[in-house]
């Protein structure tokens, strides 16, 4: 039928026009990059060490002013607390993009079906949008940090597969892998990551890793996207990097948008085309922070973030574990060396 036709056509028309704008990488447009429809939304909230008893508020308030994505996950220990206020806010499940991790010592197979339920339940959803292998690192279970060494992250992705099969999750992912642990899933993945969440900010910006990810597909949540700020991570490096919040470079850059450096610094992450989650328990700085959706980035302005570059990693467990984390990147972990641990 020629109606019929006809719509196809636009129907195909329209899938291309998406499909352009996802892909165009122009900094040069002061445009937000746009994500397709059903997509990971570029903003969403984080919780890790949110407060049990500020955290539901927290949600509630985020989703009911303007967030529409939450990323938890099992050892946060908070995740009851955070389905209590996605429970509670005004917005449909279906409106709403959550996330939860498999965390180390649940990445058996008769263990990670029992982990993500446990997810599901404390989130009060009946499914997740994302579920991420925490780390690339297996402990044995019941038994602290013992590394399992009878359980690659192969074997591991093979049971997240099977979390999709059986509708526990629209999309799984990595987080903290290095390039050759996502390329390794790559090789071999039925079910494809959707997303690696890392930590890249200002001050590890990993830009060719950044790229890399959008060249095979795979997107990149930023994680503490506002660098040095947790303040777990305060007299990290020796005090090598001071506050962002005090860096002249980003209060100058700031001042000149209007904006507060939090904001300016997860418009950079946006404009990059990364999806950012800062954590705030606090709604000023909830409602702060969705306002760097509104602000713009020139091409001179994400040339000059560039060099400001620090290739400083905040978040490095590696040590503490006898694992050589991010072994290909920037600002790799030294089992002998002074390194920073969490
Ligand atoms: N996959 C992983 O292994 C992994 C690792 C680390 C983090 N993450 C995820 O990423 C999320 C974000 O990272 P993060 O929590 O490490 O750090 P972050 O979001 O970069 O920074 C959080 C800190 O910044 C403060 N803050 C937030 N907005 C602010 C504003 N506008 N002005 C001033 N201070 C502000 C928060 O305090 P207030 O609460 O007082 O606002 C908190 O102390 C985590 O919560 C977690 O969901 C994942
Ligand atoms: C998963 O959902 C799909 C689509 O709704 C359905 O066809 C399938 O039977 C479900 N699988 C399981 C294991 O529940
Ligand atoms: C600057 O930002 C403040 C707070 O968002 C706003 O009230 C004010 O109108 C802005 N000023 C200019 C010149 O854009």
């Amino acid at each position: 039928m020629a109606f019929g036709k006809a719509l196809a056509v636009a129907a195909i028309v329209a899938v291309t026009l998406v499909v352009l704008l996802r892909t165009e990488h122009d900094y040069a447009s002061t445009k937000i990059f746009s994500l397709k429809k059903g997509d990971i939304p570029q903003l969403g909230l984080g919780t890790w060490l949110s407060d049990r008893d500020e955290v539901a508020h927290a949600v509630e308030y985020a989703l009911d002013n303007g967030y529409d994505h939450i990323d938890a996950a099992l050892i946060y220990r908070n995740e009851d607390q955070t389905g209590k206020g996605i429970k509670a806010s005004g917005l449909d499940r279906s409106k709403i993009w959550v996330t939860s991790k498999l965390w180390n010592s649940d990445h058996r197979k008769d263990k990670a079906e029992a982990a993500i339920q446990k997810s599901i339940a404390d989130l009060g959803v009946d499914f997740l949008d994302l579920y991420l292998m925490h780390w690339p690192v297996a402990f044995v279970p019941d038994e602290g940090t013992r590394l399992d060494e009878g359980t690659s992250f192969v074997d591991t992705w093979r049971t997240m597969e099977d979390l999709v099969r059986k509708n526990y999750t629209r999309h799984i992912g990595v987080s903290n892998f290095a390039r050759a642990d996502v390329q390794a899933i790559l090789d071999v993945c039925a079910i494809c990551p959707y997303a690696h969440e890392f930590e890249t900010h200002p001050y590890l910006q990993q830009q060719a890793f950044v790229d890399w990810h959008r060249a095979v597909g795979v997107e990149v949540i930023a994680y503490s996207p506002l660098a040095n700020t947790n303040p777990t991570y305060r007299d990290k490096k020796g005090g090598l990097v001071g506050p962002i919040f005090e860096d002249p470079f980003w209060t100058a850059l700031a001042a000149a948008k209007n904006a507060t450096v939090a904001q300016a610094v997860l418009a950079w992450g946006v404009r990059r085309g990364t999806v950012v989650i800062p954590k705030s328990e606090s709604e000023k700085h909830i409602d702060e922070n969705r306002g760097a959706l509104e602000i713009e980035f020139s091409k001179e302005d994400m040339e000059a973030v560039a060099k400001q570059d620090k290739k400083v990693r905040m978040n490095d467990p590696g040590k503490s574990w006898g694992v050589e984390l991010f072994s290909d990147l920037d600002d790799p972990t030294e089992l002998d060396g002074d390194d920073n641990e969490l």
